[in-house]
């Protein structure tokens, strides 16, 4: 590694040495998804793809609320073993310790909801927090307690959709479509763009 590549932060006594791309990592407010009313079986599909979603468009975890799925758990797990991270999965915890938790470290929240106000005025707030953020999505019928404790609650249009179709265009616009030139870590396989056919190039560890 070149010295360009290392950032030196002196914290009294102690010098700490980073990879220029692991400090900046370090210093991005984390982007953390919150899954509300996920019922195990009949949600599965959906849930899962919320977390890959969530992972392929650049935010670090998905907390599945009240209701531990270790399938979902291990089928993000192994995508992510296999295609890269950082990106976690957790499943079962109750929803108000999630938020509870998330206030203790001083994070923001959003919710997205049809009934929120339009994603495209609320985003210039959102972006100017550069505290870490908890992306509410639900299922079914949401809590009303969620829309007293959201920070922002955004609407992607004021029509009814899908959480999953809400959280991607919520991520691209919230990232500014640099969510193309993502770069995932420890990847064992990576897919190569092509114009005809399908081709995964294997990587070395
Ligand atoms: C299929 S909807 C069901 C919502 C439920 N009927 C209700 O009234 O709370 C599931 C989730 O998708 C998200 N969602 C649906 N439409 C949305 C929209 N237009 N804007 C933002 N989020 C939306 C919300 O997070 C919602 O909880």
């Amino acid at each position: 590694m070149s010295v360009d590549d290392l950032i030196f932060v002196v914290s009294d006594d102690l010098i700490y040495t980073y990879s220029a791309k692991r400090f900046l990592e370090d210093r991005m407010p984390k982007v953390v998804i919150l899954r509300i009313g996920h019922r195990v079986f009949r949600d599965s599909r959906v849930t899962t793809h919320v977390c890959l979603t969530a992972r392929a468009l650049g935010a670090d975890q998905v907390i599945i609320a009240d209701h531990e799925d270790k399938v979902v758990e291990s089928t993000i797990r192994d995508v992510t073993n296999r295609f890269g991270g950082p990106f976690d999965v957790q499943s079962g915890k109750p929803w108000k310790q999630a938020i509870r938790d998330w206030r203790a470290i001083g994070g923001r929240i959003v919710h997205l909801t049809a009934y929120g106000l339009p994603l495209p005025k609320t985003l210039p707030e959102i972006q100017d927090t550069d505290k870490d953020l908890l992306v509410v999505v639900g299922s079914e019928k949401m809590p009303g307690e969620i829309f007293k404790v959201a920070d922002w609650n955004v609407s992607v249009t004021n029509q009814p959709m899908s959480e999953v179709a809400a959280l991607a265009i919520f991520l691209d616009w919230f990232k500014q479509h640099r969510e193309f030139g993502h770069e995932f870590s420890k990847a064992r396989v990576q897919i190569v763009p092509s114009r005809s056919g399908k081709e995964i190039q294997q990587l070395s560890a």
